[in-house]
């Protein structure tokens, strides 16, 4: 018996949930402690040039005199990457989309707990490669399971952090796959049909649609410079409204 949710909503944007009728059930329940820090999540097909821009934005910041710590999905802490090489292992064919969806849910708990809350509560900013948005893309709707269903797993995992800015690289899923060919071998989510991939691109448009204020939305086929200046200056403007 779980009994009625409260939600209340701080900055930021930081969801407490806190069952009345059970004791503090929730993976990563942080209540009401404020955290300082700014969480960025870069999301996009494979080969939009999320990797790419992280590394560029974490120069910037770190120039500029931020703390900033870097991490990926899944993945991000030594049981995280763990729970990654079982994900992305092209062996595993015979995985369920539920066991794939779980796997990620429980990557995330980890990399939240252990690594993002601790990092915003210490006024860091958090650069995360992918986040709950993969989730519901990938698993949510190229999968077919539900977008709203991943949705709420991942509240769970998640203690219904949401990130301050989410970049959204948008570059169509066959420009992104030819980039990645000319790198090494592609994992088990890379080795999908095309039309999975199409499906992926086609969801984050509609994610996009959804939630305008947070998920700003770059064409991924300018060039690496001109995407770095877009990704500057939006979070410029991001760390001046919530004076960090
Ligand atoms: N704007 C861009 N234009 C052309 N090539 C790019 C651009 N951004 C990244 N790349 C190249 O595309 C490949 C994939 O980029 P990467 O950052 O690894 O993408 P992701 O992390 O989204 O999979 C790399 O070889 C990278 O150098
Ligand atoms: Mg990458």
């Amino acid at each position: 018996m779980f009994g009625v949710s409260v939600i209340i909503d701080i900055k930021p944007i930081l969801l407490y949930t806190q069952s009345i009728n059970s004791a503090n059930w929730y993976a990563v329940s942080e209540r009401g402690e404020k955290m300082s820090g700014l969480f960025i999540t870069l999301e996009g097909t494979d080969g939009a040039g999320k990797t790419t821009q992280i590394k560029l934005l974490e120069k910037y910041l770190k120039n500029k005199g931020y703390e900033v710590i870097c991490t990926r999905e899944p993945g991000g802490t030594d049981i995280s990457e763990k729970i990654r090489k079982l994900i992305i292992d092209p062996e595993n064919i015979e995985m369920t989309p539920l066991t794939e969806a779980l796997l990620y849910c429980a990557a995330r708990a980890q990399l939240v707990k252990q690594l993002i809350i601790p990092a915003l509560k210490n006024g860091s900013i958090v650069i995360c490669d992918r986040f709950v948005d993969s989730s519901i893309v990938y698993q949510g709707i190229a999968r077919g399971m539900g977008a709203d269903m991943i949705a709420e797993l991942n509240k769970y995992a998640t203690g219904g952090l949401v990130p301050d800015i989410t970049f959204f690289l948008r570059l169509d899923s066959s420009a992104g796959i030819n980039r990645k060919k000319k790198q090494a071998k592609l994992d088990r989510i890379e080795q999908e049909k095309e039309s999975f991939h199409r499906r992926v691109f086609a969801g984050y448009i509609e994610l996009c649609k959804k939630e305008p204020e947070r998920i700003k939305a770059i064409d991924a086929s300018r060039s690496i410079d001109d995407i770095h200046n877009i990704i500057i200056s939006h979070t410029e403007e991001t760390i001046k409204k919530l004076s960090l």
